[in-house]
């Protein structure tokens, strides 16, 4: 791999001060673009020309083997033992097997029981103490709440039953601000936590189990939990026919698609909840047929690569002009930075190259009035990925949405073409500017450009497509993770700071707890003084 990074990286220097607004031909538009079901992937905004793309695709020749390696069941998590097979929760016709056993039956099974429940949560079949079910809560952090609460919001126009909510932060002002005004007698609770340990999300669950008894005689009766670890959900008193349960080869940033998807399930019911695994399907039928070079998942995954490993770009921004996408680079930056943010290779050797970018976002337009004044002006450039819909879902404001594209492509044009000095001069000569006072004010006029973007187009927002994007962002991180060499779905970097925050606590309760630095010891000091 190192020659092909090097003659990559050689290609990129090569190609010097040279514009990307230089590269389009006539064909460039529709060559350097991908399409899938609906979904348009447009990279021709950026520096990839001809030589740099079959560099590019070169460095995926080892993906087909690996992603099919994954679609057949085998552990390519290796340092877990895992298979990795999240794809077969959205593939319930499929057919897999895990250890000589076939999966599907069971992941059949508990959909089957998650339709039954939603629907009968969302037809009064099943209701609280006080009623009918008003208002869903669901409990969990990282995989287990980013997945469903960008999707809830993402499908609000689908959205027909109860109030949907969710409490993520051990901070007690997120679940007391989310329990303020809702009424015990009719809320359900949902404990997500594949582990069924995570401190954040118990310390939560047990506070939402008091308030509920403090109202209800029979708490338990009104929480439902989803997690690998059924004995833990039981002990916590949760009855069987409420857990839905789900195995250790669905990675938790990775499992919107099956029972940690249920508050998405009750909030838009279980037909939308099935277009969205259709989509997210149909996104892995194309990457496991489409060539190459026209396959999105591995054009997006280059595109990435391209910008990070070879050009140097620190991080990426995704752009959503799209203000129901607002949790998308959030979700994301689970997605991809637990998936990706890591130093060593699968064989515990030093990766050859950096790894994963730092990836952050704000829908549109919004961020244009923030952080788009770096974008085009600052020193570093910012790849940016905008995602647009074609067509919103409120046909009496068209007008809203025309505005909304004709800022998304403006953004993508104004990155690449910029503005001149020559440009900035002759507006500041029109303003009556001459001399010294016309070059400095031209200087801070001048848009340098040049700088990359790609766009996702889809025609509407809906379950189907909501599927496909997040099955595209999941199977680019993959790609990503092969060429780096990295196991895209273990996440040992979380554990360091979980352990030393249990090591923390009794030093700020006043206990002894010996071996920390001088810093933390004084911190935590200060704050009991604070505390009183
Ligand atoms: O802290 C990292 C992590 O393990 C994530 O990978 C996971 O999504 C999250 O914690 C929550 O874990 P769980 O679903 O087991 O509560």
């Amino acid at each position: 791999m190192t020659a092909l990074w090097n003659r990559l990286k050689d290609h990129r220097k090569a190609q010097g001060s040279g514009r990307i607004e230089a590269l389009f031909d006539a064909d460039r538009a529709a060559d350097y673009r991908v399409q899938a079901d609906g979904l348009t992937f447009d990279y021709s905004k950026t520096m990839i020309d001809a030589g740099a793309r079959d560099l590019l695709l070169e460095l995926a020749a080892p993906v087909a083997a690996r992603r099919d390696a994954m679609f057949a069941g085998e552990k390519i998590n290796e340092t877990e033992g895992r298979a990795v097979l999240h794809t077969a929760l959205r593939n319930l016709q499929g057919s897999v097997t895990v250890d000589g056993q076939d999966v599907m039956p069971a992941v059949r099974e508990t959909h089957q029981r998650m339709s039954r429940f939603a629907t009968q949560v969302r037809d009064g079949g099943f209701a609280g103490q006080g009623g009918r079910i008003t208002d869903v809560v669901n409990i969990g952090i990282g995989g287990s709440d980013l997945g469903p609460a960008m999707a809830v919001l993402a499908l609000a126009p689908y959205h027909d039953g109860p109030r949907t909510h969710f409490v993520s932060n051990v901070d007690g002002a997120d679940i007391a601000d989310t329990l303020k005004g809702l009424d015990p007698a009719t809320t359900l609770v949902i404990v997500a936590s594949k582990t069924f340990t995570t401190i954040e999300t118990m310390t939560n669950a047990q506070t939402a189990r008091d308030w509920m008894a403090a109202s209800v005689t029979d708490p338990g009766a009104q929480f439902v939990a989803l997690s690998t670890a059924a004995a833990k959900a039981a002990d916590f008193g949760i009855a069987e026919d409420r857990v839905f349960g789900f195995e250790d080869w669905v990675g938790g940033r990775y499992s919107v698609w099956g029972p940690i998807g249920l508050s998405l399930m009750l909030a838009v019911g279980p037909q939308a909840f099935d277009q969205f695994l259709a989509g997210g399907a149909a996104m892995d039928a194309h990457f496991r047929t489409a060539e190459p070079a026209q396959n999105l998942p591995v054009m997006l995954a280059l595109t990435g690569i391209w910008h990070h490993q070879i050009c140097g770009y620190p991080t990426r921004a995704v752009l959503p002009y799209d203000n129901r996408l607002m949790r998308l680079p959030a979700y994301l930056q689970q997605l991809e930075m637990e998936s990706n943010g890591k130093r060593v290779a699968m064989d515990g050797s030093d990766l050859e190259v950096v790894s994963g970018p730092v990836v952050w976002g704000e829908p549109g337009t919004n961020g244009q009035h923030a952080f788009y004044q770096l974008i085009h002006q600052g020193t570093m450039p910012v790849p940016c990925e905008f995602i647009l819909a074609a067509r919103g879902h409120e046909p009496d404001l068209a007008h809203h949405h025309i505005l909304l594209a004709a800022n998304c492509l403006a953004q993508s044009e104004a990155l690449m073409r910029g503005r001149s000095l020559d440009e900035a001069r002759a507006l500041m000569q029109a303003k009556g500017l001459e001399g010294a006072e016309l070059d400095r004010q031209a200087r801070h006029r001048v848009f340098p450009g040049n700088r990359p973007s790609t766009t996702l187009l889809m025609e509407q927002l809906t379950p189907f497509a909501l599927g496909q994007i997040v099955a595209l962002y999941e199977q680019r991180v993959f790609v990503e993770g092969v060429i780096l060499g990295i196991n895209s779905f273990d996440q040992w970097g979380v554990e360091l700071g979980k352990e030393l925050a249990l090591k923390v606590e009794p030093l700020l309760k006043g206990e002894a707890a010996p071996g920390h630095d001088p810093s933390t010891e004084a911190l935590a000091g200060l704050i009991r003084q604070m505390r009183g």
